[in-house]
């Protein structure tokens, strides 16, 4: 049956969301970059907004990571950091997220020289609005770069344990391949040691291996994407057995060719195989698109009904670091919504 496209994108805008997956540098819309940019005297090499956009095509991961990296330099001042995040929620609370756990790269930042209290300052007073102003719901989670090295790695921590309050998890990101999560396995014992909870990026573009390490070395409580455990059948059936999400994210897999067709998304096959798939939008600003947009491609290219649709949404909160009250409410909202389509 050929799904009606308006009716499955009126369920999708006004489904309750839980964002799990999302690196807040990555929500840097190129016209708040050129604003930010004149403000700091910081020349960006293209002309106009729409210049820098063409330039948003990639054939990898990495050629996605040096413009990413590029259009961060022009954050400096807390207000910076604020602007961007407040651009985030606003449009999230557009789209029906009501939790978000966001992921931020203090060494991005800190590595240019910016101070890490202005940074997490900026960003943390945009989350405690959006909590006053439209309920919503977060988390944070400090990310290492992974390209970098341990003693790096320590030292953002060391940073970090100030806003012990504040930060929730750490989690690990960038060129993924030739830096498996092992490098990370001590800086991750003491992050735990200091209460954070902890994820790390593994198979995106890396092998079903790094999944493997991800797990018993670094003791993660989610995996994002994790794509490639389906190459691995011993992995998949762990992976199913201890329900361990994994925080895929359709448009950025196929903005950065690590999966060539919408059509051969894994999500549908995951959730047929017992896996715990949610959908999240990774670096919005740059693959063309947010939460709706990522739930409408792989609805389009896979036929997913609504019935799958809220599960995947339900899938998320399950995941999500809410309490078990919380996470039950928002499964019953999510319920209630269903019933209201007569389902
Ligand atoms: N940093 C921002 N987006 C990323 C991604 N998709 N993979 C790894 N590191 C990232
Ligand atoms: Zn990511």
């Amino acid at each position: 049956m050929i799904q009606d496209k308006t009716d499955i994108g009126t369920f999708i805008e006004g489904l309750p969301k839980a964002e799990l997956h999302l690196h807040i540098e990555g929500s840097f819309e190129a016209e708040l970059m050129f604003k930010i940019a004149e403000r700091n005297d910081i020349s960006i090499p293209f002309d106009s907004v729409e210049k820098l956009k063409k330039a948003y095509s990639f054939n990898n991961l990495q050629e996605f990571l040096d413009i990413y990296y590029a259009g961060a330099n022009v954050l400096i001042e807390e207000e910076d950091f604020y602007e961007l995040t407040k651009a985030y929620l606003d449009k999230i609370h557009r789209q029906k997220v009501v939790h978000t756990e966001i992921f931020f790269d203090p060494q991005t930042h800190t590595d240019r020289g910016v101070d890490f209290d202005k940074v997490i300052t900026g960003i943390h007073r945009a989350l405690e609005e959006a909590k006053k102003n439209y309920g919503i719901t977060y988390r944070l989670i400090m990310s290492f770069l992974r390209h970098l090295d341990e003693a790096s790695a320590f030292d953002t921590l060391e940073s970090g344990l100030k806003y012990r309050d504040i930060i929730d998890g750490v989690g690990l990101d960038s060129s993924e391949l030739g830096n498996p999560p092992s490098k990370f396995k001590r800086v991750f014992a003491a992050a735990a040691k200091a209460g954070f909870k902890l994820v790390a990026h593994a198979g995106e573009e890396g092998p079903a291996d790094y999944i493997w390490e991800a797990l018993d070395e670094l003791k993660v409580l989610r995996i994002d994407h994790g794509n490639r455990c389906l190459d691995d059948e011993a992995l998949t059936k762990r992976l199913v057995d201890e329900q361990m999400p994994l925080t895929l994210c359709p448009l950025s897999n196929t903005a950065l060719q690590v999966i060539k067709r919408m059509e051969d998304h894994p999500v549908k096959r995951m959730m047929d195989l017992g896996l715990l798939a949610t959908i999240h939008s990774d670096d919005p600003a740059y693959f063309g698109g947010y939460m709706n947009e990522n739930f409408m491609a792989v609805a389009e290219a896979l036929a997913m009904n609504k019935t799958e649709l809220a599960q995947l949404s339900k899938n998320a909160f399950t995941a999500s670091w809410l309490s078990p009250a919380e996470i039950a409410k928002h499964h019953q909202a999510i319920d209630d919504y269903v019933a209201s389509f007569g389902i």
